[in-house]
């Protein structure tokens, strides 16, 4: 048993994609995707959006489970539908999914509304941060880590990097826009060794006349 987040590669400042289980005051599970930010290596916040379960759940009992699974089906079947209850484990007073490749207890410290204004998707949206402290990791799986998408959007533009020199000017404007998206997805949740190769990736890609 381990109870540092970063037992499961979960790095200060970077944001992770989890699949949240939470359960209401009758005991009914649901299972969302939401990303998650670790604050320490006890801590973590999460950005909720009202009007979810999730939500609702987490103000009623004021914990919750957060599983760490590379499986994209899990991410689409709870953000499609809720799980099947067959999916999920009860244990007491908390849910987790039984094929998770490690997951952990978190008890609410707080919940604030967040400042809308500055949301990139949702302006104007209310949102709620709850920041949390994980009491016990439990790891499944051997060698599970949190899902960063920081790293995928790196590669993504690194492919662009290796082809830049094949294409038209209208690919290298089109590659030039998903650069600059990447690198705000990369700016918000990376890890650090991943935030720095885009540092340098960026000069690389000036160098092979994209505009950016
Ligand atoms: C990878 C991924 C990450 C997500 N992260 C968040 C998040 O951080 N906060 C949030 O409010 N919704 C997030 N969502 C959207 C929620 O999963 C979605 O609103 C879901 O329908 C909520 O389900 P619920 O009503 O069962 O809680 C995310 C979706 C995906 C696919």
């Amino acid at each position: 048993m381990s109870f540092s987040l970063e037992s499961i590669g979960m790095e200060k400042e970077a944001r992770y994609e989890a699949i949240f289980t939470t359960m209401n005051d009758a005991g009914e599970m649901n299972a969302a995707p939401i990303g998650v930010k670790c604050i320490n290596d006890y801590d973590i916040a999460a950005r909720i959006f009202d009007g979810s379960k999730t939500l609702e759940n987490i103000r009623q009992t004021k914990m919750f489970v957060v599983n760490i699974t590379q499986n994209p089906q899990i991410f689409a079947d709870s953000l499609y539908d809720n799980l099947d209850n067959l999916k999920f484990v009860k244990d007491d007073d908390i849910a987790y999914l039984k094929n998770a490749d490690a997951y952990f207890i978190c008890l609410v410290k707080s919940i604030d509304e967040l400042d809308a204004e500055g949301d990139h998707v949702n302006e104007g949206a209310k949102s709620y941060i709850v920041v949390a402290e994980n009491i016990k990791i439990t790891i499944n799986k051997k060698g599970a880590r949190a899902l960063n998408r920081g790293l995928y959007s790196f590669l993504e533009s690194l492919i662009d990097y290796s082809r830049a020199d094949l294409v038209d000017e209208a690919k290298k404007e089109e590659y030039k826009n998903r650069f600059l998206e990447n690198e705000r997805v990369i700016q918000r949740v990376a890890e650090k060794d991943v935030k720095e190769s885009m540092v340098v990736l960026r000069q690389k890609m000036i160098e092979k006349g994209l505009d950016i």
